[in-house]
């Protein structure tokens, strides 16, 4: 677009002092991008009296995407407009080990693909009711599949969509793509639980099989997700692009994390057809909050992502080079990475690697 409007909310806890140096430094790179800022949490309930007040919603809703923090528990209502209220449906979140990430690996090298996450259907938005609800199921199926409507208890449901199914598979392969012309394999991994679930993950397994089949160029391997799991630890230089529902997404995004250095360093993107946002995978760190010393990496990595999206290349690669600079000189890191660097310190050695 002409002019590019992004919407930036700190959010809770320890998740505004990575966004607002973040963004400080977007500025600079891209003075072109008009940045507003919203509120959202505890800020906007000691303000306005709600935790996602309408000024913000239509804050998010007059930019082209978001720039996010994190929530934390009472404040959840923005997650689910920036995810269901935008239809940002599938979640993109990046695993690259980088020299000087204080990885608990053996070869963390051979790091380095992509978790694409389904972002708004199977046990998400919670839909939970009591087991007596479920009676009508007691008499179908088989005695073991019966559910004991009896018992004190509750249920969850869990949905898929052909639709949003689809629509995650041709976002994998699409990234696949992108990433072969880069030198990657071009292999795209299922990890669902076929097995158990045949109706919905059945279904996945059998609509990513064959979307993957539309792209010549493309292999595909998959596994039950426990021992993608497995996989993802012995073996991640076999992984390329791999394609998660929903809660595994968020699961497996987390231990994969882990198995670089920490949440600290994965940065993720959430995009929709007519929306997009950026945050860490990481979630408000409340245990860090007000001290300086949250590693901001997660969120500047993010920052490169959005400005990779929307064509800002050449700033994009400024950002993370000065970012895995500042990680090769290994000089000034956060505590999380072994050093005792302020989060202050650390984005001003980004800085300085930037020349800003
Ligand atoms: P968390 O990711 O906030 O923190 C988990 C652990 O990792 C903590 O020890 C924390 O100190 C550490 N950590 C996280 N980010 C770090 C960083 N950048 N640098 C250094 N260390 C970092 O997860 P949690 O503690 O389970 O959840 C806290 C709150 O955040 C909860 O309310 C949770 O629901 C919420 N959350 C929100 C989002 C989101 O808004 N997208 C994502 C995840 C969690
Ligand atoms: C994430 C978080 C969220 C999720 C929570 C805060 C709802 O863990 O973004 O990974 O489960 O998706
Ligand atoms: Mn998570």
């Amino acid at each position: 677009p002409s002019q590019l409007n992004v919407c930036v909310i700190g959010g809770d806890d320890a998740a505004p002092e990575v966004v607002h140096p973040t963004v400080e430094i977007l500025r600079q790179l891209a003075p072109t991008i008009n940045f507003v800022q919203a509120i959202s949490g505890r800020e906007a309930q000691a303000e306005i009296g709600e935790t996602f007040p309408s000024v913000t919603r239509d804050a998010i809703d007059s930019a082209d995407c978001t720039l996010f923090g994190a929530s934390g528990g009472p404040s959840r209502p923005i997650l689910w407009y920036l995810r269901w209220g935008k239809e940002t449906y599938v979640n993109i979140r990046p695993v690259r080990w980088r020299p000087g990430y204080l990885s608990p690996m053996r070869y963390p090298e051979r790091i380095d693909y992509v978790i694409v996450r389904d972002n708004l259907e199977g046990m998400y938005p919670p839909r939970e009711g009591d087991l007596a609800e479920l009676s009508t199921l007691a008499s179908s199926g088989s005695w073991w599949q019966a559910p004991p409507v009896h018992e004190k208890g509750a249920y969850s449901v869990r949905v898929s969509t052909d639709r949003q199914m689809s629509r995650v598979a041709v976002a994998a392969c699409e990234l696949a793509v992108q990433r072969q012309q880069a030198g990657y394999p071009g292999r795209v991994t299922l990890g669902a639980k076929y097995s158990i679930q045949p109706r919905t993950d059945g279904r996945f397994r059998e609509i990513v099989r064959e979307t993957v089949k539309q792209y010549s160029g493309l292999s595909y391997q998959e596994f039950l997700v426990d021992d993608l799991a497995r996989r993802m630890v012995a073996v991640p230089e076999t992984l390329d692009v791999v394609v998660l529902g929903n809660e595994h997404g968020d699961i497996l995004a987390d231990a994969a994390s882990g198995t670089i250095g920490g949440l600290g360093l994965s940065p993720s993107a959430c995009y929709g057809e007519n929306y997009a946002y950026f945050e860490p995978v990481h979630g408000s760190a409340p245990d860090l909050a007000g001290k300086n010393v949250i590693n901001p990496t997660a969120m500047l990595l993010s920052g490169a992502m959005f400005l990779a999206h929307y064509g800002f290349t050449e700033q994009a690669q400024m950002l993370e080079s000065a970012v895995a600079e500042t990680y090769r000189e290994g000089t000034t890191l956060t505590v999380d990475q072994g050093g005792n660097a302020s989060t202050t310190d650390f984005v001003a050695a980004v800085r300085r690697q930037l020349g800003l």
